[in-house]
């Protein structure tokens, strides 16, 4: 039996944070030896909302391999690739906006809501609107099998799913349909309390260095009732806490709960055990990152060679989709 097909991509919009890795990159990590997988970096769907400042996209792409190599994704195991390389993904996505009627694509929840949060940036434009075909154009034209993502995609992978379908009968059964693979992750929290996001600046980088990381958790929010040392905190709704649960064995986890609630143990004390672990958990993937950065035409090497493996695939199906479609 051949390997089932694993594809996935993100955008490169920034450096890569611990919620990205362990909702995500552990994951995809993870596959890499059950599938056979396809992992992108999507930097035309970044252009869909920073078209006008593209000044950092090259150090973005760049930085955000890096990330993916610390983290464990191995290029001797997975096809690791660039969108903007394979203008076979483009060409796919002209045909199937051919086919995408307009209310499809207008009642994509991510749609709506992005207009109207998003007040810095135009986003009425084609492009963005053509965003999920784009995506699907992505998915389609390596007939995958399985996408991981985050609950927040599965509107995309649905409209993928359906314009397949309606390729499919229209011009023949050519395209697979994909099937999400659901990262069951919570969102980590950042250094403030929300959820771990670079909009909110609350995050901690794969590639910040020990004294940034000891500098962002020591200034970390905890219970905010709990203004002083002898007050009693409650775990349940200090975010510290939260990553504990993640990064402290459970014996750790068992004493705190029991500790701060009686203010036995302070938050300061939690933080530096709590920083004592991460740094030692992430100290293998900045040593990984240390190395890679010191040898730019690596990753130059990589990605030309994995876009040259994805783009043989792209151009079969491509020539298949062409055929059926009596181009
Ligand atoms: N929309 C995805 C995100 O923002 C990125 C993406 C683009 C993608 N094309 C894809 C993910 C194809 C999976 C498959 O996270």
């Amino acid at each position: 039996m051949p390997k089932k097909r694993v594809l996935s991509g993100m955008q490169p919009s920034g450096l890569l944070h611990l919620g990205n890795l362990m909702g995500a990159l552990d994951n995809w990590k993870k596959l890499q030896d059950e599938y056979d997988c396809y992992y992108f970096i999507a930097d035309w769907h970044a252009l869909t909302t920073q078209y006008a400042d593209t000044s950092k996209m090259r150090a973005f792409i760049r930085e955000m391999i890096i990330d993916w190599l610390a983290a464990g994704i191995d290029p001797e195991k997975s096809v690791i690739f660039q969108q903007s390389r394979l203008p076979e993904h483009a060409v796919l996505h002209v045909l199937l906006s051919m086919i995408t009627p307009l209310p499809w694509l207008e009642r994509v929840p991510t749609y709506k809501e992005k207009m109207e949060q998003v007040q810095d940036k135009d986003l009425h434009t084609y492009g963005f609107l053509g965003y999920p075909v784009l995506q699907a154009a992505d998915i389609l034209i390596y007939k995958a099998d399985f996408v991981p993502v985050g609950i927040d995609q599965l509107p995309h992978l649905e409209l993928t799913r359906e314009i397949g379908r309606r390729f499919n009968s229209l011009y023949g059964g050519i395209l697979a349909e994909p099937q999400p693979l659901l990262t069951q992750y919570p969102k980590l929290l950042g250094t403030d309390g929300r959820k771990m996001s670079k909009s909110y600046n609350n995050t901690i980088n794969l590639s910040d260095s020990p004294g940034e990381i000891t500098k962002k958790l020591m200034a970390m929010i905890t219970d905010p009732a709990r203004m002083r040392r002898q007050d009693p905190g409650n775990p349940d709704v200090c975010p510290l806490f939260a990553l504990d649960r993640i990064f402290a064995p459970k014996e750790w986890c068992d004493y705190v709960d029991v500790e701060c609630r009686r203010a036995g143990l302070g938050c300061v004390d939690d933080k530096k055990e709590l920083l004592k672990r991460l740094l030692a958990y992430l100290k293998p993937i900045q040593d990984k990152r240390k190395e890679l950065s010191a040898d730019p035409g690596k990753i130059a090497g990589i990605i030309a060679e994995g876009s040259r493996k994805a783009r043989a695939l792209a151009q079969k199906t491509l020539a298949e989709v062409n055929e059926a479609m009596k181009l």
